[in-house]
């Protein structure tokens, strides 16, 4: 089964918020495995059976004392089971680093929560013919620091950073050929079969070429996700 997997990001008003959570709870996953990361602040309008909930974030370590920080035990007890981590947007924007995502995985790890973690080369680095060099670099110095057992419930997100929130998307061959490879390093190195999900720009519209990639585990999508009928379009079109 395919994972469908919605970021939120910083959208919607608490208004627009309460009438999407009122409209997703109806949607009918059908094929997929359906995951959605709100924003903090509107976790709790999201108590749906057909779905997932997860957490665009989690806190480096479970202390009490972390101002601005939501830990691991918290969003579980609240009922995340995924958590997003080293999305592009913090390693550019907020400059978060190898360190940060190794001590955030081994907090959702702890408290039995799924890391989706963001991995992609920008466009400066596929252009020099640099992407695998990129992917591998960016697993292997978070992995390299990780329990076995721990890389085992990690699902990976490829995500080319010039491909988010742009409307441009690679070629499926180009999407086939990094999965493959990334599953191949994590298998060669860490003996773990991953699951691999692609992001960047995925909607209704896109999605069913996209769905026809072999190596494909399913999608994390930011902007589509947004709008229900969007998602619903989208769900109709996974195999
Ligand atoms: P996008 O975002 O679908 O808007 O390109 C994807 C992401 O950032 O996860």
């Amino acid at each position: 089964m395919k994972y469908l997997m919605l970021n939120h990001k910083m959208n919607l008003t608490e208004e627009e918020a309460i009438k999407y959570a009122k409209d997703f709870n109806e949607v009918k996953p059908n094929k997929c495995e359906l995951v959605v990361f709100p924003s903090y602040l509107y976790i709790n309008l999201f108590k749906g059976k057909n779905y997932s909930l997860g957490s665009q974030n989690v806190a480096i370590k479970d202390v009490g004392a972390l101002t601005g920080e939501v830990a691991a035990s918290q969003l579980n007890n609240m009922g995340c089971a995924y958590s997003i981590v080293g999305h592009s947007e913090r390693r550019e924007i907020i400059g978060e680093d190898d360190i940060e995502f190794i001590n955030k995985i081994n907090e959702l790890i702890s408290n039995n929560m799924t890391p989706v973690f963001c991995i992609g080369e920008t466009l400066e680095a596929r252009e020099k013919g640099n992407t695998y060099e990129v992917l591998e670099e960016e697993i292997v110095s978070v992995f390299g620091s990780l329990d076995k057992d721990s890389i085992k419930n990690i699902i990976i997100a490829y995500e080319p950073i010039w491909a988010i929130g742009t409307g441009l998307t690679p070629t499926n061959d180009d999407i086939d050929d990094a999965i493959v490879y990334i599953k191949g390093l994590v298998k060669d190195n860490y003996d773990t079969n991953i699951k691999v999900l692609y992001g960047g720009s995925v909607n209704d519209k896109n999605i069913s070429t996209i769905d026809t990639i072999p190596s494909l585990d399913g999608y994390l999508v930011g902007g589509a996700s947004l709008d229900i009928e969007k998602v619903n379009n989208m769900i109709k079109e996974i195999s």
